[in-house]
């Protein structure tokens, strides 16, 4: 099959049916815009595994995405959308760059949900955008942007529910949305990579933060995660 993207998380390749890609899930790890690498055994699997799961999930709530089957424990076959170049982030608690950025407490609940945008790109290490940048990069319309908002807080809303009852905090996390037929649907990942999950009773942070900050046992970690999903599915 012919390779189109290699990430630093995944591969994606063409397929013989038109408008249909497959991803494939990588062990390879990075953190700090590419500046720290290393490998999280079975990493590949449970991000396939998790997003299946939460991809399902959300389509079930109304939520349009990529996701169109589960191909092997590694693999996806998903919509061939055109990725729109903007990380959406979305924010419960104050951690990561947030708490860094503004000298908040990390674990400190904000008031209000905030959303935040940064520019995929590898070579600019994903700068913040507001509207007004994504305006002038032409990145999305204004109409579009508000619509990916408005999307994001519904994706919020849904997956705090869900972790909720499989004793996870949903602090943070990642989107990407990208254009299909005409329509911005959800797409790339929603794992351990992109969200950060801390145990409800001991706060213990259950994502790649136990990478980052090199705290171990992360594989353990990324399948607790994994294994209280899969009850989902039961
Ligand atoms: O590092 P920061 O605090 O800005 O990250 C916010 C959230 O977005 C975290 O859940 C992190 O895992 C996710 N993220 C990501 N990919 C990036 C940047 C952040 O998945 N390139």
């Amino acid at each position: 099959m012919e390779m189109l993207y290699e990430g630093k998380a995944k591969r994606v390749y063409k397929t013989n049916i038109n408008d249909v890609y497959i991803v494939s899930y990588k062990d390879d790890a990075t953190a700090f815009n590419g500046i720290k690498k290393g490998k999280i055994k079975n990493k590949g699997l449970v991000n396939n595994q998790m997003s299946a799961i939460l991809f399902k999930a959300l389509e079930d709530k109304g939520i349009e995405n990529h996701f169109i089957e589960k191909l092997s424990d590694g693999e996806m076959l998903v919509k061939a959308v055109d990725i729109i170049p903007l990380e959406v982030i979305v924010r419960n608690v104050a951690a990561g760059s947030l708490s860094k950025r503004l000298g908040l407490e990390e674990g400190m609940q904000l008031k209000s949900t905030v959303i935040e945008f940064s520019y995929k790109n590898d070579q600019l290490g994903d700068p913040l955008l507001n509207d007004d940048h994504i305006e002038i990069l032409e990145i999305v319309s204004k109409e579009e942007l508000a619509y990916i908002r408005q999307k994001a807080l519904k994706i919020n809303e849904i997956l705090q529910q869900l972790f909720i009852k499989k004793g996870l905090r949903l602090i943070d996390f990642k989107m990407e949305f990208g254009k299909y037929k005409g329509n911005i649907i959800l797409a790339d990942e929603i794992s351990p990579d992109t969200c950060r999950l801390w145990d409800l009773e001991t706060n213990e942070k259950m994502d790649k933060d136990r990478f980052r900050r090199d705290l171990g046992n992360v594989t353990e970690a990324y399948e607790e995660v994994l294994n209280r999903l899969k009850e989902l599915e039961e």
